[in-house]
């Protein structure tokens, strides 16, 4: 059996392809199938004098998603998908598939996350999901050449991670656990043991939101380096975020062609990102006629606006201290804000990594604690990074479903992941 994506190797000789059922068409004397096998597809050709006549009685037979046996020899054939065609000698079916739930017609989009786990199949979800296996391995790529140490995080835990309004909760064994939000606070403690460090996992948010950017599962990559300030922060996001890019583009051209992505959009991204700071962004909307006072966190609407003229993603940092999260610096120069930044994709895709250097002033830190309503002791551990030789350091989160939506240009994040949990959805 020869796979297809290897067809290339064989032409002339005769092979036998094993796939489901894309479709068949049939003129006469001629018919043909299109088969994939999960590395390509390629269409076989049946001339009616040259099979046995069971091979054409079963072409006859064959529904969408059948599961056949095919034997021919391999011609090179521009115009064909894949470049190759079959010219067959026998095909046998091997599973005949029921009808079919998806049809080469449009869907709404509830019947398709129904039957997602067939919908998987269909060209453009696997582009999409393609895209996606190639950036989280560019992830590991680009994490293991600069010496980072991937800290495998829990995801029962105790402690809140980002902040107590999104928590999936569940009892363990008589105490109260959660689903981590985040895997930051225990990679943050790995520091001083391996320096540079990140985790990749996947992360959980009870968000109530029903947005074409949020997932209640969704996977993020975060990265901590020791004495890393909040400049060093946001360089290693460019870098990082221009690498995935680039690696989509170089491995993944077939793929963004399916998906129909304008990839000009995407050769301009190389680092430096331009930035902006929170002040100034407030300024910019207000300028720009926006409702929005300083102090208050920007939401989807205002990262809209600041995104609509510009192309390359944009840091906005220096984040007012209460609109974010309890872990993040003071900043010295402006005890109002914090030494964070979030980084905007363009074209509407939002938020796609959130980050800071870390508070690591001990009593600052069990004040913002406390502060936020968080209860102290569960955070013992965290505060001990900070009583034994407390060091600068800073990371960030990177979202890989927006990643990935804003690289293929996918409308709603949803598409890529394999089995997107939504508010309203656990099925399948
Ligand atoms: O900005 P966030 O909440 O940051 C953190 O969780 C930090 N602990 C990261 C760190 O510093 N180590 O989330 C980071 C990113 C967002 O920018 C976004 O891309 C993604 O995670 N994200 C979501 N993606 C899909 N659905 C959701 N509900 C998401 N919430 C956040
Ligand atoms: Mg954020």
């Amino acid at each position: 059996m020869v796979e297809i994506k290897d067809l290339s190797a064989h032409v002339g000789a005769s092979v036998t392809v094993r796939g489901w059922v894309e479709g068949t068409r049939g003129h006469g004397k001629v018919a043909f199938v299109s088969v994939r096998d999960g590395t390509g597809i390629v269409q076989g050709v049946l001339v009616k004098n040259a099979v046995d006549e069971a091979s054409w009685g079963a072409h006859g037979s064959l529904t969408p998603e059948s599961l056949v046996s095919v034997t021919g020899e391999v011609k090179a054939e521009p115009r064909a998908p894949g470049g190759y065609e079959l010219g067959l000698t026998s095909l046998h079916l091997l599973a005949l598939a029921e009808p079919y739930p998806i049809q080469p017609k449009e869907h709404g989009v509830d019947f398709l996350l129904d039957h997602r786990h067939l919908w998987l199949r269909s060209s453009q979800q696997r582009a999409g999901l393609l895209v996606r296996a190639e950036v989280e391995q560019a992830v590991h790529d680009f994490f293991y050449q600069r010496d980072f140490v991937r800290i495998d995080t829990p995801i029962l835990t105790g402690s809140i991670g980002e902040h107590a309004g999104s928590l999936f909760e569940t009892d363990y064994f008589g105490e109260r656990a959660f689903l981590a939000q985040t895997g930051q606070l225990y990679v943050e403690t790995a520091c001083p043991a391996f320096r540079r460090v990140y985790c990749f996992g996947p992360t959980f948010r009870a968000e109530k939101s029903k947005t074409r950017r949020h997932l209640t599962e969704f996977w993020m990559v975060e990265p901590e380096v020791a004495f890393a300030d909040s400049n060093d922060n946001m360089r290693l996001q460019e870098e990082f975020l221009s690498y995935l890019v680039e690696r989509a583009l170089e491995n993944c051209s077939e793929e963004l062609k399916v998906l129909e992505r304008d990839t000009s959009k995407l050769e301009i991204v190389k680092s430096p990102f331009p930035r902006i700071s929170y002040t100034d962004a407030v300024a910019e909307l207000v300028a720009k006629g926006h409702e929005v006072t300083w102090g208050q966190d920007l939401g989807a609407t205002d990262e809209l606006a600041l995104m609509e003229s510009r192309e390359m993603p944009l840091f906005v940092h220096d984040y007012p201290k209460a609109a974010k999260a309890f872990y993040m610096k003071e900043n010295p120069a402006d005890p109002l804000t914090v030494l964070c930044d979030d980084l905007l994709a363009p074209e509407g895709y939002g938020e796609l990594i959130g980050g800071s250097q870390r508070e690591d002033d001990l009593e600052r830190l069990k004040a913002r604690i406390v502060e936020a309503g968080l209860p102290l002791d569960a955070y013992a551990w965290y505060l001990d990074l900070r009583r034994y030789g407390t060091f600068p350091h800073s990371g960030f989160g990177l979202g890989v479903e927006r990643t990935v939506a804003w690289i293929t240009g996918r409308h709603h994040i949803r598409e890529l992941i394999p089995f997107p949990r939504l508010m309203n959805r656990l099925y399948p």
